[in-house]
């Protein structure tokens, strides 16, 4: 096992995949971190579908496009989830508020669940299996992904994670500096110091993509991450929410 500074300083996302499934003794570690995610308030507000069947893998990677999801040897759900503390207050005769309705609501269950999902990752990297996060997994079909997994009301798919035993290494992806991503004491929203980092930046990014192992392109980072807010414009997310039993109103 790396350990966790080698684990978390060397971790990138690996999409291709060896035909291997991944040991059962792993698949418990990675569980049982999951379990161990701190939650807010201890509501372990969130619920996690893992997934080994080929067929409901295939199907999708049909709603989604993602390839890794049928390579890989788990692929895991990460949802939001107000279900289980809705059963259980029932039982009790409790009044259940409409938390899962706020925007701080849907936050906290997002939040509960990106985290169980980051310590899948780490766990899994630090076995030297290979993660990749699938964002499209909540946006490419959100309701028909909820009748595939049997979501109830309350449960709501915030990301997938693809895991399997790597069969590539590549680059590791040049990220932001120090200096743009962390402040001290308190945000320095200087533009003028910000500027020259960000260009500098974005002209690292669009030179790993040109020279990068594996396919090239050439886009720079600016327009990459601009073209992906239009297109997710489209996502309508709020009707997903509100299908889901989100129905956020404030
Ligand atoms: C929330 C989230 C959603 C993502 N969705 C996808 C996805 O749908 N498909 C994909 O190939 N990669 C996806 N990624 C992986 C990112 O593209 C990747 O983390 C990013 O490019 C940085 O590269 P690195 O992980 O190798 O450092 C996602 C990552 C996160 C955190």
């Amino acid at each position: 096992m790396n350990t966790l500074a080698e684990t978390l300083i060397n971790r990138r996302s690996i999409r291709r995949y060896e035909r291997e499934a991944i040991a059962d003794e792993d698949i418990d570690l990675i569980h049982e971190a999951i379990r161990n995610t701190p939650t807010s308030y201890n509501g372990q507000q969130f619920s996690v579908i893992d997934i080994t069947d080929q067929d409901i893998k295939l199907q999708l990677e049909a709603l989604t496009g993602q390839k890794q999801i049928k390579t890989c040897s788990h692929f895991m759900m990460f949802c939001a989830d107000y279900h289980k503390i809705a059963v259980l207050a029932e039982r009790k005769g409790l009044q259940m508020p409409d938390f899962q309705t706020t925007a701080d609501g849907v936050l906290v269950g997002v939040i509960d669940a990106s985290l169980a999902m980051m310590s899948a990752v780490a766990a899994a990297t630090s076995l030297g299996l290979g993660t990749c996060c699938i964002g499209y997994a909540r946006t490419a079909a959100p309701a028909a992904i909820a009748r595939l997994l049997n979501l109830p009301k309350g449960v709501f798919a915030v990301c997938g994670l693809a895991l399997g035993v790597p069969r590539e290494m590549p680059d590791l992806k040049p990220k932001q500096p120090r200096q743009l991503v962390i402040h001290t004491n308190a945000y320095q929203a200087d533009d003028e110091r910000l500027l020259p980092l960000l260009e500098a930046y974005d002209d690292e990014i669009s030179t790993y993509n040109t020279t990068r192992e594996g396919t090239k392109t050439d886009n720079d980072w600016c327009d990459h991450i601009l073209s992906y807010y239009r297109e997710a414009m489209n996502y309508r997310m709020l009707d997903a929410l509100r299908s889901q039993g989100y129905d956020v109103t404030h």
